[in-house]
This record gives structure tokens, C-alpha cells and sequence, in this order.
């Protein structure tokens, strides 16, 4: 099987990466975002075409101010120190989920990056920022009922308002640290991906486990329900 178009990682263990180490929560999220950096370029490397990262929830609102701040502050330092590399290997970033409710200041360094980028023709590296599934499924439904004398909907209806409406389907899901669930990560998107779940930390999970990934989806047989 050809390496997946499109995949979607959910990056989590970054708190449990620092308290294995007596480090802060906030220490396990910097060393994390270096790590998007690390991933990014492996995945362009592969050929990927699109890498789409679950960054923060909509339910990540739920935790303590001071790691929302610092969290919200991440974009910025991942974007000074790496946005050059990623310009010189032709890569796009672009983001899902509601930029609305996050800090003006975090909004706009986002914009600023998406702005500069949004010619490059390479892999597109998209960030799920205050994202989460459902409210993308009701988004889209709102969108299509917008659009005016709606009494019934469909699948490409949907398929074509979603968040992620411009990349190919989602082929596969990966997510850090051995917890099993979605996390209302990308519900509609991941019926019929490829899911595996990795035993390292977000901060742990370095190119060449990624590189093991990738060859553990190319071993896969997918049937979408048919019969090979
Ligand atoms: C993932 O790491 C990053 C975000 C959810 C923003 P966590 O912060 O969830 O780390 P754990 O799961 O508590 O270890
Ligand atoms: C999922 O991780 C969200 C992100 C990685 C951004 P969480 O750590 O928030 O998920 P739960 O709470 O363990 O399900
Ligand atoms: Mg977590």
C-alpha cells in the first residue's frame, strides 16, 4: 500500500513526559512543540501531503488558566523559531477549529504564519486549534442550512463544508502516549482511517517512530467494507 495522503496525530502525553522527569507541565509542552517541528519535516520527507495536528480541544478549556496562557503562547515560539524551515521546504500552514475565541495576540501571529505560507505548494501542516469534532460536524450542518431552502442534507453536503474540506481523506489517525479514544478529535473525518496508537509520550515519539508508523499503515490492508 502507497504512504497515507493524509495524516492526523493526536500529540498527547506532553504532562505525564514532564512528571516522569519532575519537570512542569508547561516544560513537557515546550519540549513537545519542538517536537512538531521534528515530525513536520519527517512527514514532508516521507511525502505526505497533509499533517494534521490536534493542538488543543474544545474541552482543553477546562484546564487551569495559567496552562491555557502558556499553551495559547506556544504558537508564537514554534512559529519564530521554525517558521523560516518551513518556508525554505515549501511547506503551508493552515488551522481548524474556531481561531475566534483564542487571544488576539495568538490569532494574529497564526494569520501572519498562514499569510506567509499560503503560496507554498508543498505539505500542508494544519493545526487543530480549538477544535473539536462535533462542533465541526455542527458548523457544517449550519453552513449548509445558511446556504438557504435546505429540507434535506448528505453526505457530500457535509464532506463539503467540513474544516477539512480541501485535503484528501483522513488515511491515518495516530495518537501518543497509550490512551484509547478520539478525544473528539476529527469524528467524521477518521470513519474508515487507519488508527494506531503509539507508547511514548508526545515528546518521545521522534521521526524514526513515525517512520515505523508510516510502514505499519503501508502493511495494513484496508477494505472499506468491501472485499479484497
Ligand atoms: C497534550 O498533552 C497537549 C494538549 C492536550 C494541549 P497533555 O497536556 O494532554 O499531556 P497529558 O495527557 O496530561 O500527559
Ligand atoms: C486530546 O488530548 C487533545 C489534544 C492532544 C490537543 P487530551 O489530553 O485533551 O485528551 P483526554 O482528556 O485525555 O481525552
Ligand atoms: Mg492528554
Amino acid at each position: 500500500m502507497n504512504i497515507p495522503q493524509h495524516v492526523a496525530i493526536i500529540m498527547d502525553g506532553n504532562g505525564r513526559w514532564a512528571k516522569k522527569q519532575n519537570k512542569p507541565r508547561a516544560y513537557g509542552h515546550l519540549t513537545g512543540t519542538d517536537n512538531v517541528r521534528n515530525i513536520a519535516i519527517k512527514a514532508d520527507e516521507l511525502g505526505i501531503k497533509v499533517l494534521t495536528l490536534y493542538a488543543f480541544s474544545t474541552e482543553n478549556w477546562k484546564r487551569p488558566k495559567e496552562e491555557i496562557d502558556y499553551l495559547m503562547s506556544l504558537p508564537e515560539v514554534f512559529i519564530d523559531k521554525f517558521l523560516k524551515e518551513l518556508m525554505e521546504r515549501n511547506i503551508k500552514i493552515e488551522t481548524i477549529g474556531d481561531l475566534s475565541a483564542l487571544p488576539v495576540k495568538t490569532v494574529k501571529v497564526l494569520n501572519t504564519a498562514i499569510n506567509k505560507t499560503k503560496k507554498n505548494k508543498g505539505m500542508i501542516l494544519v493545526f487543530a486549534l480549538n477544535y473539536g469534532g462535533r462542533s465541526d460536524i455542527v458548523n457544517a450542518v449550519n453552513s449548509i442550512i445558511k446556504n438557504g431552502n435546505v429540507n434535506s442534507i448528505t453526505e457530500q453536503d457535509i464532506n463539503n463544508h467540513i474544516s477539512t474540506k480541501d485535503y484528501p481523506e483522513v488515511d491515518l489517525m495516530i495518537r501518543t502516549s497509550l490512551d484509547y479514544r478520539i478525544s473528539n478529535f476529527l469524528l467524521w473525518q477518521l470513519s474508515y482511517a487507519e488508527f494506531i496508537f503509539v507508547d511514548c509520550y508526545w515528546p518521545d515519539f521522534n521521526g524514526e517512530r513515525f517512520a515505523e508508523a508510516i510502514a505499519e499503515y503501508t502493511n495494513r490492508q484496508r477494505r472499506f467494507g468491501g472485499l479484497l
